[in-house]
């Protein structure tokens, strides 16, 4: 694409953002779409987030992606706030108003799209969710507003996932989170679930990691959601397959949450067929 006067720019904030694969997003859509916009990472270190994005502002970009350790911490240098977003704490997607920039959470979303594309269902489903960090937390937002009928949160920090459960099911008025030791989840009773696996166990170079390694678990489960994608195996997602089950990556939750930004930025509905192009690009840089 040929740069000129005209040509928008939007980009990536976050502390490191070498090995983001965003660039690869938004850039092939950008080309394949025709649109003059560019998508560069930016490295802002710590103690510098508000001064980056009020000169983001300053120099009118667009939009911009959230990426650790700022999600939450971006939220103070916002003028609006998608509901969705607060709710959760986390932000990864700024869209430039008037005034200011507004914080969307498009991770959420994304999850949600790329396990529709797989024809995973959420609604009415009884859920084991591993783990409570940042990513997890929002999985169990997610579930349970999609109207999940059960999430087990296994947590290896119990309070964690109390503090989750308490937060999301006090949103819900219902008791739709139960929080649990990760030790424990020989107690959740008999039957099949979809388990989402939202720890940073397994992510590469730690392979062989699992979070959960005993077959009595992998027995209860029906679907293994992974939200890791580097491996592009993980040993949850294998041991998942072992028993039978299906088990799908991250990938495609980053490939969605990626085309949500780029829509909102652009006021645009990226199709099916873009997304499964965008999809098959990525792949090939990772593997
Ligand atoms: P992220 O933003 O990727 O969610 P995070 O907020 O640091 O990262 O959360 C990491 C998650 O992985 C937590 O649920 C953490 O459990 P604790 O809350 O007990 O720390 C989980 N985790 C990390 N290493 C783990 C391990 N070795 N065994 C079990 N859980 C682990």
């Amino acid at each position: 694409m040929e740069i000129n006067g005209k040509t928008r720019t939007c980009g990536l904030i976050g502390d490191p953002v070498e090995h983001t694969l965003s660039p690869v997003i938004h850039n092939t859509l950008a080309a394949s779409l025709g649109q003059e916009l560019v998508y560069v990472p930016f490295h802002v270190k710590q103690g510098k987030l508000a001064e980056a994005v009020r000169g983001a502002e300053a120099l009118n970009i667009l939009g911009l992606n959230v990426t650790v350790p700022y999600k939450s911490e971006v939220i103070a240098c916002l003028t609006e706030i998608d509901e969705l977003a607060r709710n959760i704490g986390a932000v990864n997607t700024l869209v430039r108003t008037a005034s200011g920039y507004k914080g969307y959470n498009t991770d959420m979303e994304g999850l949600y799209r790329a396990m529709q594309s797989e024809g995973i269902k959420i609604a009415g489903e009884e859920i084991i969710l591993l783990g409570a960090g940042g990513a997890a937390r929002a999985v169990a937002w997610l579930c349970t507003m999609r109207g999940a009928r059960r999430v087990y949160l296994l947590n290896r920090t119990l309070d964690k996932a109390q503090t989750v459960a308490a937060e999301v099911n006090a949103s819900a008025g219902r008791e739709a989170v139960q929080p649990m030791r990760l030790a424990d989840y020989a107690q959740i009773p008999k039957g099949k679930y979809l388990a989402i696996q939202g720890t940073s166990v397994g992510l590469s170079p730690n392979n062989e990691d699992v979070v959960i390694a005993d077959d009595a678990f992998y027995e209860k489960v029906h679907t293994g959601f992974d939200l890791i994608y580097n491996p592009w195996e993980t040993k949850f997602m294998r041991l998942v397959k072992a028993h039978g089950s299906r088990a799908y990556n991250g990938l495609k939750m980053l490939l969605y949450q990626g085309i949500i930004a780029y829509e909102l930025w652009n006021g645009v509905e990226v199709s099916e067929d873009e997304a499964q192009m965008v999809y098959k690009r990525l792949k090939d840089v990772i593997t």
